[in-house]
């Protein structure tokens, strides 16, 4: 009984959290994003932050992210992600 139910919820959570469903725009970079981005939080932290962050905010963002989240992203990456982030989601 009770393995069922973890099985149950280790189902039913992902779709609670929308995991699905998030998809993010088509763009040189989008691959690297998703892979580099997606480990710790879901990606919708790039959604609900692109009504504010220019090229400078994202820069920065994703600096603090590999300075202080200590997210592993390979420095010849940085830049690309922060051109897609940029382009495609910034302010
Ligand atoms: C090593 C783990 C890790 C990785 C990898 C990571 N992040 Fe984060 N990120 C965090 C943590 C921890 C927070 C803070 C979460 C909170 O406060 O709820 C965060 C928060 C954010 C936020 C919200 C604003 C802020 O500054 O708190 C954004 C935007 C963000 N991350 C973008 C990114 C992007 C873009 C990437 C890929 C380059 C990335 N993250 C990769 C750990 C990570």
């Amino acid at each position: 009984m009770r393995t069922l139910l973890i099985f149950a919820l280790l189902f039913t959570l992902p779709a609670f959290a929308g995991e699905g469903d998030l998809h993010l725009k088509d763009g040189p970079g989008k691959q690297l994003v998703e892979a580099n981005c997606s480990m710790c939080h879901s990606l919708d932290y790039i959604q609900m932050n692109s009504p504010f962050l220019d090229r400078k905010g994202w820069e920065a963002s994703v600096n603090k992210m590999i300075k202080a989240m200590g997210a592993p992203v390979a420095e010849t990456d940085i830049q690309k992600i922060v051109d897609y982030l940029a382009s495609q989601y910034g302010k």
